[in-house]
């Protein structure tokens, strides 16, 4: 029997990382953040001392990943990084990326391990490309100045120095490009809940999440 798929997308600091790492803890499901795939390629681009801008280049990096990829390599502290994140959108505008990490993403969602009940996978393409098919797809939104003051906050928490107006506008930039790119930009599935965090705790969030997702996947606490 096939294991049930949770796609969650949204746009950066949406909090659907969060939520989506606490409801995989919460349902016992297998946890796959995509963007750290995409942010993967755009390191070891940097890595090699190459440009994440050069189709050719990237596309590399991405199928040589999609040959070697272990779990482990997400938990590099580098990948989060400034760096690793602008080579990150860059590279994922490419339709040749997003094609090697395709398969990776959609073997992760039909085999998340054999100890797991599911799978849950966030991202901007979940529930559109890489899952159309899943039972329950959520899409995580805020405002963006609610967006910006979380980012700063976490940068802050880091010993990061930044200015609100610096975050808002790397946001909106960012939100700009995942959306008008051609190849898989972030939107809702037709069949998405739509769950606006700016005015809820991520607590809140959680039970409402866990809520639909025992009655949609008819699963028991
Ligand atoms: O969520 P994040 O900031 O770690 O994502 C890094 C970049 O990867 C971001 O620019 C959006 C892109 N991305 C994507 O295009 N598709 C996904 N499924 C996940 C992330």
């Amino acid at each position: 029997m096939t294991k049930p798929v949770i796609a969650i997308d949204g746009p950066a600091a949406s909090g659907k990382g969060t939520l989506a790492r606490a409801l995989a803890h919460r349902l016992d499901f297998g946890y796959l953040d995509t963007g750290a795939l995409y942010r993967l390629v755009g390191y070891s681009v940097l890595e090699r001392g190459q440009n994440p801008a050069d189709h050719a280049q990237a596309a590399e990096a991405a199928y040589f990943l999609r040959d070697y990829f272990t779990p482990d390599l997400l938990n590099n502290p580098d990948l989060r990084n400034d760096a690793s994140g602008n080579a990150a959108s860059k590279v994922a505008t490419m339709p040749e990326v997003r094609k090697a990490l395709l398969d990776l993403q959609q073997n992760f969602a039909s085999n998340p391990g054999g100890a797991f009940k599911g799978a849950i996978l966030d991202g901007r393409d979940i529930g559109t490309v890489i899952c159309p098919e899943a039972p329950l797809k959520l899409f995580i939104t805020a405002a963006p100045e609610i967006r910006a003051q979380r980012r700063l906050k976490e940068l802050q928490s880091r010993g990061i120095e930044a200015t609100y107006e610096a975050v808002l506008k790397d946001m909106l930039e960012r939100d700009a490009r995942d959306t008008a790119r051609k190849t898989a930009p972030m939107k809702p599935a037709d069949d998405a809940i739509i769950i606006d965090s700016s005015h809820i705790s991520a607590a809140e969030m959680l039970e409402k999440a866990l809520d639909t997702a025992m009655q949609r996947l008819g699963l028991s606490a």
